[in-house]
């Protein structure tokens, strides 16, 4: 069995992307390779490209994501961990799946729907080819689960059609070229607000820094954001129904209970009738004290280039070689001679 995921890389990183999808990779990576199985985490580069984006930007931010990740606890001897630009397999598995394919499939991908909008003459190629890259990055390793949100279960859907069909069309049945990936969603997969605002998510590009705990804020600053986070000024109620209509108010619990391990059940029995000004100095010293080892780790880390350079080349090697025969196979099925 084995584990494989991949997340856009993007600099400024906050809770809400340690409590989404990062703590969730390290959880999984903790149970699987106890277990001897395989888990393969990359940083989805060649995706990025098929938006607008900033060089310099990306090249900063694919650093810092991995300085992430190995803060909040990926662990790369444990792990695979790398990006996509330095497994040139990617790229040569995605042009071989294009002829596999079907134009009607992607066209029926929302989140292509959702991105070009409007505009569809006026979007990349990469962005309508990407669910096709992503199906190449998940069929290149033999993936048997990969962990993703729910946004993203029609593409897993999608790169499960590609490598039924490539199978049917170029291979026998008692040879398949690919393994038929399962998703992983996460249930309690904790979807973060914004501080400042309980129906926006908690987001990099809000321009108010009082909306999120980033994972380079210290403990004052911490404390700070969440004492001067939006309420109400009802106390916490017994049950969680009651908190449907306040959805900052939900927030917080809810940021309490994913960072405490438990549920808003939980959370509610024990502050039921207390006000923000009790939860609020509560749910700080929470943040503080679990984020402290990450922020420390993530703060030292993420400048040390030679460090992360060094972490992304080692992971490099090792899924090149677990890549390559999967490749070559493809390749063969397709009558490509390589010589
Ligand atoms: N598209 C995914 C996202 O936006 C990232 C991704 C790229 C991915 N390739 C993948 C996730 C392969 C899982 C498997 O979140």
């Amino acid at each position: 069995m084995r584990i494989v995921s991949g997340i856009q890389p993007t600099g400024n990183l906050h809770l809400g992307n340690y409590l989404g999808a990062i703590r969730n990779w390290v959880r999984m990576q903790d149970e699987w390779t106890a277990q001897g199985h395989d888990c393969l985490y990359f940083l989805a580069d060649l995706h990025a490209i098929s938006m607008p984006h900033d060089p310099a930007g990306l090249r900063a931010g694919t650093r810092e994501m991995v300085a992430a990740l190995v803060a909040c606890g990926i662990d790369p001897e444990r792990s695979i961990l790398f990006n996509q630009t330095q497994v040139p397999a990617h790229a040569e598995l995605q042009w071989l799946l294009t002829g596999t394919a079907r134009m009607g499939w992607l066209n029926r991908m929302t989140q292509w729907k959702d991105k070009a909008g409007k505009n569809r003459e006026g979007a990349s190629v990469a962005l309508f080819t990407y669910p096709v890259l992503q199906a190449a990055d998940v069929l290149l390793y033999q993936a048997t689960h990969v962990p993703v949100g729910e946004d993203q279960k029609q593409h897993l859907e999608l790169a499960r059609d590609i490598a039924q069909k490539f199978n049917n069309d170029f291979a026998t049945e008692d040879a398949p070229v690919f393994t038929l990936p399962e998703p992983i969603i996460p249930p309690e997969a904790a979807r973060i607000m914004s501080l400042r605002d309980g129906s926006a998510k908690m987001s990099k590009s809000d321009p108010s820094d009082m909306s999120r705990i980033n994972l380079t804020d210290d403990a004052d600053a911490i404390m700070q954001k969440v004492r001067k986070a939006k309420t109400d000024p009802e106390p916490l109620p017994s049950d969680a129904e009651a908190l449907k209509e306040r959805p900052e108010a939900a927030n917080l619990v809810g940021i309490y209970a994913a960072m405490a391990g438990c549920s808003v059940a939980d959370v509610l029995a024990r502050y039921e009738g207390q006000g923000f000004g009790a939860f609020k100095p509560a749910l700080g010293e929470l943040l503080v004290e679990s984020l402290a080892p990450i922020t420390a780790r993530y703060r030292e880390l993420r400048t040390d280039t030679d460090a992360l350079d060094a972490i992304l080349a080692a992971g490099a090697v090792k899924a090149r070689a677990l890549a390559a025969p999967t490749l070559t196979r493809a390749y063969e099925a397709l009558g490509l001679l390589r010589g």
